[in-house]
């Protein structure tokens, strides 16, 4: 039977590959290695720099995958089915054609494969037609989420409460009631119409890579920065990946419970901008 491999490769460094990914790395014979374009070339070079530093034996082979590129009509939701119907097309195609009965075929999902990506649902699909017989593995990786974290050395929840993990899509004006939210895919920096709410960020683009940038403080403060950094940033490298955290501040004082004239005003941590 061919066997497929949905291995996170964490979201970005290499050093994020688990003991389990590096295991499963060489287990594969195949790699199907989604081909975006120039503009995310660097995202290729990293999976074949992966395979060449942690794959222990020769004799494995890449098979680029063309992906193609999804319609922006005004119904979003259809331009992706569509989008994820050509991509079951050409998998299914390449499992076929490019993976022989007894072989192991491997996915390198960025991040983790659970998070704000495709591969699995599209592999689920293609088994449920069962154009042929084959068995799936997910094997986890770090996410941009962790590594914005990390990166930032906050914990993601305060104490007991919730996190709401989103799109800039689909950021309201205001965040969900005690939960802190973490922003993904964000094209439009749909931070900018929560201004002025009292709220503070953890910015973190190209996280794990040479180029990773951080930026955090007072909202209000530092939106204007990230706006320039980040358009400068996709300028020079031709894209950007970025992911934040937004919580309401713990140094402002909440609207419905003013401080009492008498108690000391509390004051801004003085805000950390760059890599600390
Ligand atoms: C299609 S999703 C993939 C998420 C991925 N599966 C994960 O586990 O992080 C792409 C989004 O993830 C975030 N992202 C992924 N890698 C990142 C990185 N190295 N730095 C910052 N954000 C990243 C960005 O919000 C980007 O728009």
């Amino acid at each position: 039977m061919r066997k497929v491999l949905i291995i996170g490769i964490g979201a970005g460094n290499p050093d994020y590959l688990t003991v389990q990914a590096i295991e499963a790395l060489n287990e594969a014979d195949v790699f199907f290695i989604p081909d975006k374009g120039s503009d995310k070339a660097a995202l290729r070079s990293l999976r074949e720099e992966i395979c060449a530093r942690f794959i222990r034996q020769p004799g494995y082979r890449f098979v680029p995958i063309a992906v193609p590129v999804r319609a922006k009509s005004d119904d979003y939701k259809a331009d992706v089915a569509d989008w994820h119907a050509a991509i079951e097309a050409r998998y299914t195609a390449l499992l076929q054609s490019e993976l022989a009965e007894g072989e192991t075929g491997a996915f390198l999902v960025w991040g983790d494969p659970a998070l704000y990506d495709s591969t699995l649902r599209i592999i689920q699909a293609i088994d449920a037609k069962a154009p042929f017989p084959f068995a799936y593995t997910v094997i986890p990786g770090i996410t941009s989420v962790q590594a914005l974290a990390a990166q930032h050395r906050i914990a993601l929840n305060r104490i007991g409460e919730p996190v709401h993990v989103t799109t800039g899509r689909k950021l309201g004006e205001a965040l969900p009631e005690g939960a802190d939210t973490v922003v993904m895919l964000d094209g439009e920096q749909a931070f900018k119409r929560l201004i002025g709410q009292g709220l503070e960020i953890y910015w973190g683009a190209y996280l794990g890579t040479p180029e990773e940038i951080l930026i955090s403080g007072p909202l209000d403060e530092v939106a204007e920065e990230i706006d320039r950094r980040r358009r400068e940033a996709r300028a020079a490298n031709g894209w950007i990946m970025d992911t934040y955290l937004l919580r309401k501040s713990d140094s402002k004082p909440k609207s419905d419970a003013p401080p009492k004239s008498d108690a000391p005003p509390k004051s801004y941590a003085p805000p950390k901008c760059g890599a600390p």
